[in-house]
């Protein structure tokens, strides 16, 4: 196979370079394109564009395939805690016994959030979106530990201190929301059960933590872990490519995170499942609107920009809804209408023909509500998930001998060049 491809424009002929990644697919290096040619490309929504290399983590979206540095997401699912998950993520490989001690003590000792912080928490109004305050004082964190990132051992504290303070933040936002005391990390719980505790345990009303649950959320948070240069991931990228500070360039993911496009869908699939059972569970009407040229309506859980088959992490997804809901004896209405409406679609010669099935978002909210997570925490709950895949793509990012800072071209459609006139004149 030639490793160039020929451009032929106006009787002349380029040669560009074909780069093949280790899973055989191939991209066309355009590096030079424009001091060669004269040409950008132009690719809206980028999807035909790659915006770097990356050994982290490889899917092929016509197989169902997704692995992280190599294993599977559902070997992970079933034998990985989300602490190892975000490890192997971050450092590249799996960790040893001891390091995942060390990681554990630094996830600990990294753990409390700066009392001063708590005063912005109590000052949000009350009716403030959660996403909205996590991705503000992730923000905020660069002012209270402004300790300039440039060594190893200072990169590695600043991931851990992430990693840790926005799990408390996150479970702080929502004790605050309902007025409630925010309740402090516990050394003696390890990652997810002590997020379950901060969220749920009241002086009145110790939590009782449930194996179950646990698991639920250790897979929950596994396989949304990472997704390669997905909206929020690039969004990272592309801020911190201007070399801001780590926290600055996790905020920016999660704003991106927030859309109902994105890590958003979650809550929408609920509130969309919510309001077919109100009306009586009459999913076929959406299924109608979903198709309709002139309803602006999309089917929320379902499509994805790379998967063109089942999304595999939706697949454990329904899984673990059937395990979990069956351990805790819990029957949730929009649980079978989820079922009965994936099935109907999966029929409907629209979805085939756009190749479109349930995504991550369209079971992962019925997993969180047998948590007990409240519907507005739920794309919270995708951000901390996800916080080690930013983590990682932003170091591999920072390491990158092609590393350039993040500046598309265009091509502009707007007026030749015209001539101020004065206001009187106009
Ligand atoms: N319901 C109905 N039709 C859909 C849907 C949907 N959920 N998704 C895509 N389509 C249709 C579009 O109308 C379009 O149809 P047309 O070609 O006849 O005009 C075609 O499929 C292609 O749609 P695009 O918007 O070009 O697909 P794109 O790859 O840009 O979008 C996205 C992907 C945003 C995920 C889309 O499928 C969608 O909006 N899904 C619903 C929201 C959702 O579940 N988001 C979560 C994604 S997973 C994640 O981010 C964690």
């Amino acid at each position: 196979m030639d490793d160039i491809v020929k451009l032929v424009y106006d009787g002349k002929t380029y040669e560009l370079p074909v780069i093949v990644g280790s899973e055989g697919e191939r991209a066309i290096d355009i590096t030079n394109l424009r001091a060669d040619t004269g040409f950008i490309t132009l690719d809206p929504g980028f999807a035909n564009t790659g915006a770097c290399q990356s050994s982290i983590t490889y899917m092929d979206g016509e197989k169902g395939i997704l692995r992280y540095r190599g294993i599977p997401v559902e070997e992970l699912a079933e034998k990985s805690t989300f602490k190892e998950t975000a490890y192997l993520l971050i450092h590249g490989r799996l960790p040893s016994e001891e390091e995942l001690r060390n990681f554990s003590i630094m996830l600990n000792d990294n753990s409390l959030v700066h009392e001063d912080m708590k005063a912005f928490y109590q000052n949000y109004p009350r009716a403030s979106h959660p996403m909205g305050i996590l991705s503000s004082m992730v923000n905020a964190l660069r002012s209270f530990y402004p300790a300039l990132q440039i060594s190893e051992e200072e990169i590695n504290l600043t991931v851990t201190r992430l990693l840790a303070k926005v799990r408390t933040m996150a479970a702080m936002s929502y004790k605050i929301s309902r007025g409630h005391t925010s309740v402090y990390p516990r050394p003696d719980l390890a990652y997810c059960e002590n997020f379950l505790n901060m969220m749920f345990h009241t002086p009145v009303k110790p939590y009782r933590i449930k194996r179950e649950m646990v698991r639920a959320l250790e897979v929950f948070w596994i396989l949304h872990a990472d997704h390669e240069q997905n909206c929020s991931t690039s969004a990272v990228r592309m801020v911190g490519s201007a070399r801001t500070n780590l926290y600055a360039a996790i905020s920016a993911g999660m704003s991106a995170l927030w859309g109902p496009l994105h890590g958003g869908a979650n809550q929408a699939v609920i509130e969309m499942l919510t309001k077919i059972h109100e009306e009586g569970g009459n999913y076929q009407k959406f299924i109608e609107r979903a198709k309709a040229k002139d309803d602006p309506f999309r089917m929320m859980g379902f499509g994805h920009r790379v998967y063109k088959t089942y999304d595999p992490r939706a697949k454990i997804m329904k899984q673990k809804c059937d395990e979990l809901l069956g351990a805790i004896n819990l029957e949730d209405p929009l649980l079978d209408i989820a079922k009965e409406l994936e099935e109907a679609a999966l029929k409907d010669p629209y979805f085939v023909d756009h190749n479109l099935y349930p995504n991550v978002d369209f079971y992962s909210g019925i997993i969180l509500r047998a948590i007990g997570i409240p519907t507005n925490m739920f794309t919270v709950m995708f951000a901390i998930g996800r916080l080690p895949g930013w983590i990682s793509q932003w170091k591999e990012s920072m390491d990158d001998p092609q590393w350039r800072i993040s500046r598309p071209r265009q091509v502009y459609t707007g007026p030749n060049l015209t001539h101020y006139i004065p206001v009187e004149d106009r």
